[in-house]
């Protein structure tokens, strides 16, 4: 007997198909969003479960469906599973990490461009008839080449954009994370190490790419922003929920810095109301890894890891193998 699965959303369509070669799958042709109540029964019956950031998987919703095996997310970020409660059931979760690295660096460095040469506010200028004349500071903003570029959170997406800016634009480069890079890192792209505040006060841009935490809630707020130097920008392809989106908006209106990029937003797909009031800020809706091709290497991995995981394989990227396998 085929295991049987639940595929929370619509993915690519080979994938799907490569899943029913393998599973008795259920699959969400509506792609509408399963309330947590709906989730729970779907789940029913079910061994593993392909999902991605929209589906919540805790405490409650796994000792609701005792028979699942392993939750395969399709995304690299996993705030959206409380790990230790997997762990608890002896549920393996699994993530896409590496696949959509280079992808989400290429939108996390353009959105930094965006902030810093004021794109969207230039766009709407024209879109509006507002262009009458050259002026020399028409839609000024500030350069990127040559600027320090600061980077919190230098996971891989970090360091890829870390990359971009040291070797393809000159920049300098400063980060805070929890753990220094190896030496052998760090060296090539003359990047440093430096605390939190520092690297608030240093930045001309700042890149937030660090994973969503308890600990890492608003940890971009009013005092932060008051850090920053006034011609700075800041962007945020992480999470929301990182950043105090009012204290930004604030920040962003009284001009205490210059611009700002965003991707995602505390309570998306709801932007806060205030965000869209302001001009000096670029807003999209959480696509940083959305090229045709990273989005079917994120299901196909995805896919792998639930096929090596229910088919008695190892999975390629497990989050908690480690805590199952002390749990025995
Ligand atoms: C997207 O936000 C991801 O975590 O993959």
């Amino acid at each position: 007997m085929p295991a049987r699965i639940l595929v929370a959303r619509v993915v690519p369509p080979r994938v799907l198909e490569r899943l029913r070669r393998h599973f008795d799958v259920e699959a969400n042709a509506d792609d509408a969003i399963y309330t947590p109540a709906e989730l729970v029964q779907r789940l029913q019956g079910k061994q593993g479960a392909l999902t991605t950031g929209s589906e919540r998987i805790d405490a409650k919703l796994l000792a609701a469906c005792p028979e699942l095996r392993v939750v395969a997310n399709m995304a690299v970020g996993y705030n959206n599973f409380d790990i230790p409660a997997c762990s608890a059931h002896g549920v393996l979760a699994t993530n896409t990490p590496d696949v959509l690295t280079e992808t989400t660096a290429d939108f996390g460095f353009a959105l930094m461009m965006a902030a810093a040469r004021r794109m969207a506010e230039s766009e709407h200028f024209l879109r509006h008839g507002e262009w009458k004349k050259w002026s020399w500071d028409l839609l000024t903003g500030s350069d990127v080449h040559g600027a320090t570029l600061g980077i919190l959170g230098m996971g891989r997406i970090g360091q890829a954009i870390a990359r971009r800016g040291a070797l393809g634009f000159g920049m300098k480069v400063i980060y805070h994370n929890r753990s220094r890079l190896a030496p052998e890192v760090e060296s090539p792209l003359g990047a440093r190490w430096v605390d939190k505040a520092t690297l608030l006060r240093e930045a001309d841009h700042l890149v937030l790419v660090l994973p969503y935490a308890a600990a890492s809630h608003h940890a971009i707020g009013a005092a932060e922003l008051m850090l920053m130097k006034p011609t700075a920008t800041l962007t945020n392809i992480a999470r929301g929920g990182i950043v105090d989106d009012a204290a930004l908006a604030a920040a962003l209106r009284e001009r205490r810095i210059a611009a700002a990029a965003l991707d995602v937003f505390e309570g998306e797909p709801a932007v806060h109301p205030d965000l869209l009031e302001v001009p000096n800020v670029v807003l999209t809706p959480h696509i940083a890894s959305a090229t045709v091709a990273t989005r079917v290497a994120m299901a196909e991995l995805a896919a792998d890891n639930l096929i090596a995981a229910l088919n008695g394989g190892t999975p390629p990227t497990p989050i908690n193998a480690a805590e199952l396998q002390q749990r025995g």
